[in-house]
């Protein structure tokens, strides 16, 4: 619902003769897009993905791992977020932990807590030689040997053709799953890479890719038919209006990892060229009490996006005959939370904020597949109306091999580190 991001008489926004014109530009993209995708070109291909995934394949290589209970995804980035996303928000019978970075103080105690008994480990690198990545990795195994674990019994990759870790699975005859081809890290969450930790979670990935599909079918050559578009189109044209900052809000506590994934999704995709929104994460109601100060009465260069699932599990506030509570008595937590984003809604519509209502049925499977998939289009259609190169991140490249060559790692030394600090963009 992107009716309070639309200027009206009284207040600024994008005006709906301006939304008409962006339409057809819109029209223009999803011809791009459509063509990218009929020609599986690099980026756009991943929107294929609902149909191209094989999820026996990937049910068929964490089958046998069944007997573990933790699951160690070693990965960064685009080969983190997505897989977290989906195993924070739903999974129950697992416990999955998400080694991206490398704070030895954080690691140490992960790997002194759990029992690497019972522990599983995916190595996720489409690159296969991201440094984070392999540094947890060789601190994992060397773990496991410490514990007596044949961490080759234990140990699966998802990666690229070639590389570093691809090398090692063929070394060690470790089971490999395959990064497809021309799907770049951050839209990576609808394929292997996301979905095996989900089916190691016994999570329904065909329930993930059935959602992601109806959109999927669904897009259009108009934002007014397609959710997806719409929300893609907003943001540039209120960012072109100054809403440089778009704080991304779920009001669920299972759908504060999406915030972060989409963060990545739309910082790595669209900060180029001097363009792009600042992602913000936030999470209703807890950010009701913190930053909604400053969106509703700082400087106006925001957006603001509330997500909620239409269903949820509740529970009812119990009846109290304390002064002044009795109003509580007979609602449930989610009244109070719904009520809680209907008020933050109101209030920054009444402060002239621009702010989009994102829906879900529920947070499940299908509704996961379908809200990461229609935030990737959005992502996508944003791009070809900035006119950036949405599938590449130089500056993540070159921070990768600036971090590689200060370590004596590569053709990078400090001195070009310093040198080449100011050529990025
Ligand atoms: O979106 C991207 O390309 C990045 O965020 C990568 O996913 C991240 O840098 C990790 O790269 P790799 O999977 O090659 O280890």
């Amino acid at each position: 619902d992107i009716g309070n991001a639309l200027a009206s008489e009284a207040t600024p926004g994008v005006p709906e003769g301006a939304l008409d014109r962006l339409d057809r530009r819109v029209a223009d993209a999803h011809d791009t897009i459509a063509a990218g995708r009929a020609a599986s070109t690099h980026g756009y291909e991943s929107l294929n993905l609902p149909s191209t995934v094989d999820p026996e394949a990937i049910r068929a290589a964490v089958a046998p791992f069944d007997d573990c209970d933790t699951l160690l995804n070693v990965g960064i980035g685009g080969s983190a977020l997505g897989a977290a996303t989906l195993t924070d928000a739903l999974a129950d019978d697992v416990e999955a932990y998400y080694l991206d970075n490398v704070d030895p103080e954080w690691i140490e105690d992960l790997l002194s807590e759990i029992d690497l008994e019972s522990t599983a480990v995916n190595v996720v690198s489409r690159s296969g030689t991201t440094a984070e990545t392999l540094a947890n990795f060789l601190v994992v195994r060397e773990a496991m040997d410490d514990a007596g674990v044949d961490w080759t019994e234990r140990t699966w990759v998802t990666t690229g053709e070639a590389g570093n870790l691809r090398n090692l699975a063929d070394q060690h005859d470790l089971p490999a799953l395959d990064v497809p081809d021309g799907v770049p890290g951050r839209f990576s969450a609808l394929s292997t890479v996301g979905l095996a930790a989900a089916a190691f979670a016994d999570l329904d990935i065909e329930a993930v890719l059935a959602g992601a599909g109806e959109v999927a079918d669904d897009l259009s050559g108009s934002l007014y038919d397609t959710p997806a578009y719409a929300y893609g189109a907003i943001t540039y044209a209120l960012d072109v209006r100054g809403a440089g900052v778009n704080a991304m809000m779920p009001y669920a506590e299972s759908l504060e990892t999406f915030a972060e994934w989409y963060a990545q999704l739309s910082a790595e995709s669209l900060g180029k060229d001097g363009l792009g929104q600042t992602p913000v994460r936030a999470l209703g109601a807890t950010d009701q009490h913190s930053q909604l100060q400053l969106y509703r009465a700082g400087p106006h260069d925001k957006m603001v996006t509330l997500v909620r699932p239409e269903e949820r599990a509740d529970r009812a506030i119990p009846e109290t005959d304390l002064e002044g509570l009795s109003y509580l008595g007979g609602s449930t937590l989610g009244d109070l939370l719904d009520a809680e984003f209907e008020a933050t809604e109101a209030s920054l519509a009444q402060a002239d904020l621009p702010n989009v209502r994102i829906e879900i049925d529920e947070v499940d499977e299908r509704g996961l597949g379908e809200l990461l998939y229609s935030m990737e289009a959005a992502t996508i259609l944003a791009g070809e109306l900035y006119d950036v190169d949405t599938f590449v991140q130089p500056a993540v490249e070159w921070g990768k091999k600036a971090a590689r060559g200060l370590l004596g790692g590569g053709e990078f030394e400090e001195a070009d580190a310093v040198d080449q600090k100011t050529e990025l963009v």
